[in-house]
């Protein structure tokens, strides 16, 4: 099972709600008993930083935080994030547009030096023309359009792939930056098929 599978199966479990902590911790025990370390994939990506378990305990799908812990969270968050060092947000939108595609890495047959996907498909509707896109995410359709590029556009935008807790303490959306998934010029291309006017997600 890649890492994104596990993910979505963790999420869609932890979504449907827990009527108790026996139950929270059955689910615990299973993954646990469940999975084992094979090549890169090891069994640490089941423990959860700070910022998931502050998110995890859900009622009726709702993440049970208070408006004090999630700006906190997203502070934390926000201060994490590192900016390009050289000023240069954006790369090339045809490179982007292949990250956004590729759903590859991580996985325990992988290496640790792989290049990784973004998935961003997955959950987000980018290129008109895919018609294959998930919808657990905004469609980012027509996103350099409709917001332009300037500074505080490319911070933000920057920020929520680099760290999407950033702007939502509990997003479901993967910390690309922040859990080295992808690289610096890897972000570079994604920022270019969002915002380059020449982009198809912009026409
Ligand atoms: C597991 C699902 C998931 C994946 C994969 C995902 N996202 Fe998201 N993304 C979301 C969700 C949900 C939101 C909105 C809620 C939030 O803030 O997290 C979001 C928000 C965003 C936003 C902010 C939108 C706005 O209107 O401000 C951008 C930009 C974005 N995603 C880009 C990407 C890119 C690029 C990728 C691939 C590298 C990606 N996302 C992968 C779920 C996902």
């Amino acid at each position: 099972m890649n890492s994104f599978k596990l993910f979505l199966l963790m999420g869609s479990l932890l979504m449907s709600g827990f009527h108790s902590q026996a139950q929270e911790l059955d689910l615990k025990h299973m993954m646990e008993s469940s999975f084992q370390t094979k090549g890169i994939a090891s069994v640490d990506r089941l423990t959860q930083d700070e910022n998931q378990m502050a998110c995890s305990t859900l009622v009726k799908g709702k993440p049970q935080i208070n408006a004090k812990q999630q700006a906190k969270i997203e502070k934390t968050n926000l201060s994490l994030v590192a900016y390009p060092q050289d000023g240069v947000y954006l790369g090339n939108w045809r490179e982007g547009e292949k990250i956004a595609q590729s759903g590859k890495g991580a996985t325990w047959s992988d290496k640790a030096d792989d290049v990784n996907g973004g998935g961003c498909y997955n959950c987000h509707q980018l290129d008109k023309k895919e018609i294959s896109y998930g919808t657990i995410g905004p469609t980012l359709y027509n996103y350099g359009k409709i917001r332009g590029q300037d500074e505080a556009v490319l911070k933000y935008t920057w920020a929520k792939l680099y760290n999407s807790k950033a702007y939502n303490a509990c997003s479901v959306m993967p910390r690309f930056g922040h859990f080295k998934l992808l690289t610096e010029n890897q972000l570079r291309d994604l920022m270019a098929l969002l915002l380059d006017p020449q982009s198809p997600v912009n026409q």
